[in-house]
């Protein structure tokens, strides 16, 4: 029986995860498709299949996942039972025999589980292999909407799209020559986090906020996307990606669009999707001589985190010790349409930063004329409305009342909702929506092939100053871990006055 979450069931499938023996299917793909077991939100006909090239046996890929959900959850009731349904495949991911081998294998889970054709291709593979698995899955006859005469085929790609605007082109047309833009799912597992959804709800489902939400009224933007952990094992990505192409180019950029779109006609893939283009399209280009009027980079060096002594980034297992990878970026953007034009909109995020925070906070103009401008003291605090994303799941808004008593003296306050309070029904991690959606054929939380496109033209000149610039070494700012970034930043915003 399916809960009441899930009003219809996702067809029969077997989701294949190429990549099966790193981190992201061990620590979030196979704990949530468990998780979402155990709310009964998989199809009843449903089967997994993980490959890899290390040679392993079934048996030893379920024990090693085991293993690893427990250092995960400690809700571990119904593994037995769902780990039936994994298997293992080696695969040799450049040989096309050994995608053809695959093939015959999912066949014969078709027939044995009664699948009925429908597969789920999730590369969670290193970048250089997308296109050539694309490419070998669409030769060995994968990639067809009719696989084994039935059933549909859906391939999801991970995060980083490309590397640069030439790199995620070109993958895109290597992926295309096989799939159909709506068979391709590329994951950004903000788009799929409940909070970052409300936001177009809480936007286009209240009168109240819609006529504030402009350039007359904002006075700038605040987008911060936070982290208190440091690079952990992934040193190798991320000394080749750094800041901008790990968290800027896709998560906030998706924020940017979710706050800054017009209302779609209908809340629907293509309509919700043409209103976040429209905001890429007019983001106002950085000029690469006009970077550093708009960009603060910054570098961690070693701190206390949590009350725990950590490493600088020079010093973390894999970073090269003269690296110049930034870990922390603050950057101010424009849109230039009728709505925003010349409100700033600040995107900061960095790592070993001194908490995780993800917020988007709307700063209102200041109140024109100050009656109060004899009797108060102080001058009077704007209104500021704060979507909580991490780790409180809350809006505020602050406002100004007085204070009781017989002195003219304001304060202020701030009313606040918990997104949880009330409510007492399932609620989905970001990667279980992502799945269960890819599993419903529903894309409206994926990125598109024009918005990938859109924001690596965006971005891209910002990347190629930083990294190419002549005083590289003194652009990159050294801040402490534990600390909320270099100094800076918050110049970076007094300058706009
Ligand atoms: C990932 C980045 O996409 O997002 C990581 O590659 C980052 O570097 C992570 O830590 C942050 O996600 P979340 O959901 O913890 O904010």
């Amino acid at each position: 029986m399916f809960p009441r979450f899930l009003d219809v069931p996702p067809d029969p499938c077997i989701i294949i995860i190429l990549g099966a023996s790193g981190d992201l299917t061990s620590r979030k793909l196979i704990p949530e498709l468990f998780s979402l077991h155990r709310k009964g939100g998989l199809p009843e006909r449903f089967q997994i299949v993980g490959c890899a090239r290390s040679p392993m046996t079934t048996e030893q890929f379920r024990t090693a996942l085991a293993d690893s959900l427990h250092n995960v959850t400690d809700e571990t009731q119904g593994w037995e039972q769902f780990s039936t349904r994994i298997h293992y495949r080696e695969l040799i991911y450049d040989s096309g025999e050994s995608y053809t081998e695959l093939a015959g294998f999912l066949q014969e889970l078709d027939a044995d589980h009664r699948t009925e054709g429908n597969r789920i291709f999730y590369l969670a593979l290193p970048m250089f292999l997308y296109g050539t698995t694309a490419q070998l899955l669409g030769e060995a006859g994968l990639s067809s909407q009719k696989s084994g005469g039935t059933g549909w085929s859906r391939i999801v790609v991970e995060k980083p799209y490309g590397s640069d605007r030439a790199s995620a082109a070109e993958l895109d047309t290597t992926i295309h020559r096989y799939f159909d833009e709506k068979q391709i799912f590329r994951i950004d597992h903000y788009l799929a986090k409940e909070t970052v959804q409300n936001l177009l709800m809480f936007r286009f489902a209240n009168a109240i906020f819609e006529p504030l939400w402009n350039r007359n009224y904002i006075d700038h933007v605040d987008i911060i996307a936070c982290e208190s952990l440091g690079v952990e094992k992934r040193a190798g990505y991320y000394e080749k990606s750094g800041v901008f192409r790990d968290m800027f180019q896709n998560h906030m950029m998706q924020l940017l669009a979710l706050t800054a779109m017009e209302p779609p006609n209908r809340f629907e893939t293509d309509p919700v999707h043409d209103e976040k283009v429209k905001v890429f399209r007019s983001l106002r280009p950085i000029s690469e001589d006009g970077v550093f009027e708009n960009v603060v980079l910054g570098q961690y060096g070693p701190g206390m985190v949590n009350g725990k002594k950590v490493r600088g980034y020079r010093d973390e297992d894999g970073v090269d010790p003269q690296s110049l990878t930034p870990t922390y970026g603050s950057m101010r953007v424009f849109i230039d349409n009728w709505r925003w034009k010349d409100v700033p909109f600040y995107l900061t995020s960095g790592k070993r930063l001194a908490s995780k925070l993800t917020r988007i906070s709307i700063r209102f103009k200041d109140v024109p004329v100050s009656m109060f401008g004899g009797v108060l003291e102080e001058g009077i605090t704007a209104n500021v409305l704060t979507l909580g994303i991490h780790p409180e799941e809350r809006i505020t808004l602050k406002f100004q009342t007085k204070n009781p008593g017989s002195k003219v003296c304001l304060r202020s306050v701030t009313m606040d909702f918990n997104y949880l309070q009330g409510y007492a029904g399932t609620v989905l991690a970001a990667y279980e929506k992502a799945l269960l959606d890819c599993m419903h054929g529903d894309r409206m939380l994926f990125w598109h092939s024009e918005g990938i496109d859109l924001t690596w033209e965006f971005i891209e000149p910002v990347i190629n100053q930083c990294e190419m610039c002549s005083d590289r070494v003194e652009r990159l700012k050294p801040y402490e871990a534990g600390s909320w970034g270099p100094a800076e930043a918050a110049e970076l915003k007094s300058r706009m006055g």
